[in-house]
């Protein structure tokens, strides 16, 4: 699950899809999977439309209970810091 959020008028999803398509990172498999990268990313790769820096992730309280439900660790790349309380006690 990624969690970004949208941005001039993009939403999540498609900014997201932007960076599998262009960043040098995923290349590696844009090469193995060609016009099918797609096809493998789906189902094993959700993006949640959120923000780091808003109460409960800027999510729904059932979102955020059915995310926390399928998580084992948490990789957190936005420079903000995000409320590891919120994670820690809704973990529980
Ligand atoms: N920049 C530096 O000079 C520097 C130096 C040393 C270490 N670092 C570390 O490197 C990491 C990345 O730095 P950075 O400057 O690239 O950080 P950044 O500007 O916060 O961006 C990193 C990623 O996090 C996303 N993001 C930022 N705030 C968010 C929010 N509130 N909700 C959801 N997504 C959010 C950004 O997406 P958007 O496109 O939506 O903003 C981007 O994809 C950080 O951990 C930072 O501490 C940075």
């Amino acid at each position: 699950m990624i969690l970004a959020r949208g941005k001039r008028g993009q939403n999540a999803a498609s900014r997201v899809q932007k960076v599998f398509q262009r960043s040098p990172c995923f290349r590696p498999l844009r090469d193995k999977y060609g016009n099918r990268l797609g096809e493998f990313l789906e189902g094993r790769v959700e993006v949640i439309d959120g923000d780091a820096r808003k109460p409960l992730f800027g999510i729904s309280e059932p979102l955020l209970d059915l995310v926390l439900e399928q998580l084992d660790a948490v990789v957190h790349v936005a420079g903000s810091p995000i409320s590891t309380v919120t994670l820690v006690t809704r973990c529980r």
